[in-house]
């Protein structure tokens, strides 16, 4: 899919790229077998998501999308549709699709305040919710009753705490995302864990691609050498 100019520009694509690159597997790791996703925000985020989403859900059957933006909700499908061999659909209402999927995200608005548009009585146990929001969408009590609430990076969480964001206060944090794809501490124990997993983004996922970028643009014949 061409991205905007614009964005080629600005190299939005890059942290398009870069952000489901965290979750996504996050979510695989979680949950594995999962066949429904549900995504929270149909922007560039979103899109991505669902993309990769797509291609690393192995079981993956159907993705419910909602947006307060139907535009938005359609275009996703328009653009995706043709991409994967998984259904794509409008879920009915945000609590219909929290309701309906295994494995949730959000990408929508990040906010002091948490919006708490999901409902704590709508999340079941055994679910996987894999936000790159800042967790505000959800109801901050969500975090708190999940029996593990997973983050990127203890610190950079830390630091929003401080900055006036979970004004509740953090949940407590049994360990970070790339600690349980690593092995070194446990994901998902038993299926009726409810798993919250919060990847606000580090640079350092920015570095990572970017590098890789760097090193298979000669392959192509694309980029452009610049004297330093
Ligand atoms: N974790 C990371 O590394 C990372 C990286 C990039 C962006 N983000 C975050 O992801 C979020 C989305 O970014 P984007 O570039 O996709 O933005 P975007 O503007 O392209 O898309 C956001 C979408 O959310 C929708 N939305 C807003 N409020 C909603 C609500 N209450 N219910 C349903 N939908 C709602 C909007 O209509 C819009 O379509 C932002 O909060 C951004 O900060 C995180």
């Amino acid at each position: 899919m061409a991205y905007q100019l614009g964005r080629e520009q600005d190299s939005a694509w890059l942290t398009a790229m870069r952000t489901p690159a965290v979750t996504v597997p996050a979510a695989a790791a979680l949950h594995p077998g999962a066949t429904t996703f549900g995504m929270f925000g149909c922007g560039v985020q979103g899109r991505e998501h669902v993309r990769y989403a797509a291609l690393a859900l192995p079981g993956l059957e159907t993705v419910y999308v909602h947006d307060t933006d139907e535009a938005a909700e359609e275009a996703l499908i328009t653009q995706l549709r043709p991409e994967p061999g998984v259904r794509i659909s409008k879920g009915e209402s945000a609590e219909a699709v929290a309701k309906s999927a295994e494995v949730l995200s959000s990408a929508t608005d990040v906010l002091r305040e948490p919006l708490a548009v999901v409902k704590g009585e709508w999340i079941s146990a055994g679910q996987t919710i894999v936000p790159c929001d800042l967790n505000t969408f959800w109801d901050p009590r969500t975090s708190r009753r999940a029996d593990k609430y997973l983050v990127d990076s203890i610190e950079e969480h830390e630091l929003f705490a401080s900055m006036g964001y979970f004004p509740d206060g953090l949940a407590g944090i049994a360990g970070e995302t790339g600690e349980v794809l690593a092995g070194v501490k446990p994901g998902r124990e038993s299926a009726d864990e409810l798993i919250v997993n919060s990847n606000i983004g580090m640079a350092v996922c920015d570095i990572a691609v970017g590098n890789a970028i760097m090193h298979r643009a000669p392959a192509r014949g694309a980029g452009v050498r610049l004297p330093l």
